[in-house]
């Protein structure tokens, strides 16, 4: 029976199109059990949508579709979650959506047994709630009066809810995070203990009767399960729990480990083992919290504008450099700067020079010097000198420290190590120097032929334990040094000498081509340009107003026909215009109207336009303007136009509008 691991991302709010900051936390859970899967684990890798909230219910309302039509937009729609993730290559076995029937009536299940058990009583809540986070605080919890998470204004909130016993587990729990290794890094661990348990850890608030888009509580209508239990719920009722859709909770349960965001760490070491404390199941083994991708040193979200969209960077160096650069670049448990600066200089350094060169090399060596195939022998050498010494200790016990990198859930480190061995490979290929050997292939045949059997080994080690982050690519690297499948096996990546070397070598396509930073940089730009002005509605104009207004009211506004006598810029102002006006009195109405972007005043002289002429005079810049013009103000592509209203010319000057 082969071993069981079972490792899960979060499940995303599909409020909003992922960026890269999710694409980063799912591409690391993804790189983890593919590791898993080479080492021969049967592994399930769960990844999912979290569709419930007054969040999603307040976005459909504005967007004037159901909550249920605006999920399925954002996961099942074009470039929708489910369409990014088969981009990136993400190879989860399952996928959960908290709006699956199976999840709706076993979190109604789950809740029932937890309020059968008295860890679920009725109060009253208080509190301060923050809406983009869907997170209640207390007062002390606040920072300077705002949310913790994301610096935002809270809100009061008071109503009949119901409340989960958490303080009731206060102890156990603070046992699990100091005296295990539940909780990962480490140094998540005091920040948990020390700011939500030792202050005193208050009972959690489990329902909601103020919206109503979220899994009704059955045994009383009116209020639906406030999100959290709902959510994290989904880690076991994907297997089964409580419904009949799955049937591996035995199989799988408890979870291996749980990739979490630091700032939903706290959710999943503190709420999620009290409830299953509660609900009586093995907790999970590990729950990892990592950093945050940041964007000029703040958050990524949609709210604040600042996101990265996956599918331009994807599209443009490819999905295994993007991958592979997420996961080389930041230290998986901190946070780190992105920057398309960053990524390109990654690809340049790592995939261009270090391993796109030790390939090409290569193979461009076997064949030119061998017609694409070692002769026998070519795995033994009378004299091995140092260097063969060094590299293949080198590689050969990669492995080792790969292995220990990945287990302690430091991919980062493992790819340091996976680069150190490349770096020494190229190394080997400039101290040997193959191209002085050839030059004598009598004497130095078969000492050549040797050099270039290690690079393929030590080529092919590298392979193996890169594809977890780059399964493609690894696949064509493996067809150019022909490696056959039993030589691309987490077994054979601990054992140097693998490859007869008399396997056809071929010098395919560059897999990793050098990119022009300028010109990257630049088509970037516009590619982000073009994605938001996609975005935008081509055409907006503003709601009508629903508030009526009574007649004699309107008709208290006394619009006029003028006619423009003349126009002019005002000194010192690049808004203003102003207008002399034949109003039809006799005497010049002057104007003043801040439309100076639209319009050349000399093009407006001679037209019929619309004045309100009972408005009290203002100055601006000095001047006095009697009435306003009227226009019509509509978006294109998210850009303000204005057209002032103008009327037929024969229509005469002082013609009252009614
Ligand atoms: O929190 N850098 O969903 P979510 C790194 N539905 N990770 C980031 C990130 C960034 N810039 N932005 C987001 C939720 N993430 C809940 C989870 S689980 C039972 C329920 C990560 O869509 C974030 O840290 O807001 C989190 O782990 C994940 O994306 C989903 O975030
Ligand atoms: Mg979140």
């Amino acid at each position: 029976m082969s071993k069981k691991y079972y490792i899960t991302t979060p499940i995303y709010y599909p409020s909003d199109k992922l960026h890269i900051g999710h694409t980063y936390c799912t591409v690391a859970t993804d790189a983890l059990a593919r590791y898993r899967r080479l080492q021969g684990y049967d592994v399930m890798f769960l990844t999912g949508t979290d569709e419930h909230g007054q969040k999603i219910e307040d976005k459909a309302k504005e967007a004037g579709v159901t909550p249920k039509e605006f999920v399925d937009r954002i996961v099942t729609g074009e470039r929708g979650v489910l369409d990014l993730w088969k981009l990136m290559n993400i190879s989860n076995d399952r996928f959960i959506r908290t709006t699956d029937d199976y999840h709706v009536s076993a979190i109604q299940k789950i809740f029932k047994k937890m309020y059968d058990n008295g860890d679920i009583y009725k109060g009253t809540y208080k509190g301060k709630y923050c809406k983009p986070c869907e997170s209640f605080w207390t007062e002390s919890q606040l920072v300077d009066g705002k949310c913790p998470d994301c610096g935002r204004e809270v809100q009061d909130a008071e109503e009949e809810a119901y409340f989960f016993r958490l303080s009731k587990y206060a102890d156990k729990v603070q046992d699990l995070l100091e005296n295990t290794d539940f909780l990962q890094p480490r140094s998540r661990v005091n920040e948990m203990v020390n700011n939500f348990i030792k202050p005193g850890l208050e009972d959690l608030c489990v329902s909601r009767t103020s919206f109503t888009w979220g899994i009704p509580v059955d045994f009383d209508p009116g209020h639906v399960v406030y999100v959290w239990v709902d959510a994290l719920s989904n880690y076991i009722t994907a297997l089964g729990y409580m419904n009949d859709r799955y049937h591996d909770y035995e199989k799988y349960w408890p979870c291996d480990v749980h990739i979490v965001g630091k700032e939903i760490v706290r959710f999943h070491s503190i709420i999620w083992p009290a409830m299953l404390m509660s609900l009586g199941e093995p907790l999970p083994k590990h729950v990892f919290g990592h950093g945050w991708l940041l964007l000029d040193g703040g958050k990524m979200s949609k709210s604040k504008g600042n996101v990265v969209d996956p599918y331009i960077l994807a599209e443009h160096f490819g999905v295994d450099a993007l991958r592979f650069f997420l996961m080389r670049t930041f230290p998986f448990g901190s946070d780190g700067n992105f920057s398309n600066e960053l990524l390109i200089q990654t690809i340049n350094t790592d995939l261009a020079n270090d391993l796109g060169n030790l390939l090409s090399r290569t193979t461009a060596m076997v064949q030119k010097y061998f017609g694409g195939t070692l002769p026998e022998g070519c795995r033994e050498c009378a004299a091995p000198t140092a260097a063969d010494g060094e590299l293949k200790e080198q590689a050969s016990t990669l492995r080792a420290r790969y292995e220990a990198a990945m287990d302690a859930f430091a991919p980062h480190k493992a790819l340091e190590e996976v680069f150190q061995v490349i770096q020494r490979a190229n190394k080997y290929i400039d101290e040997c120097a193959p191209w002085a050997l050839a030059k004598d292939m009598e004497q130095n045949g078969a000492r050549l032929a040797h050099v270039l059997y290690n690079l393929l080994e030590a080529t092919r080690i590298c392979g193996i334990l890169l594809t977890p982050f780059m399964p493609e690519s690894m696949e064509k690297l493996f067809a150019q040094i022909g490696a056959p499948a039993e030589a691309q096996t987490w077994e054979s990546a601990g054992s140097w000498g693998i490859l007869s070397g008399t396997a056809p070598v071929t010098k395919g396509e560059n897999l990793f081509p050098r990119v022009d930073v300028e010109k990257a940089l630049e088509e970037l730009e516009e590619a982000a340009q073009a994605a938001k002005k996609a975005e935008l509605p081509a055409l907006e104009t503003e709601p009508l107003l629903e508030e009526p207004v009574d007649f004699d009211t309107f008709c208290k506004n006394d619009l006029r026909v003028v006619k423009v006598k003349d126009c002019q810029k005002v000194k010192k102002s690049n808004k203003l215009l102003k207008f002399t006006l034949d109003d039809g009195t006799g005497t010049d109405r002057q104007i003043l109207s801040g439309i100076a972007m639209w319009y050349q005043p000399e093009e407006l002289i001679g037209k019929t336009l619309v004045a309100i002429v009972n408005l009290p005079p203002r100055k601006m810049m000095g001047q006095e303007s009697q009435g306003m013009l009227l226009s019509a103000v509509h978006k294109e592509q998210g850009e303000e136009r204005l057209n002032l209203v103008m009327l037929d010319d024969k229509i005469p000057a002082g013609a009252k509008l009614c």
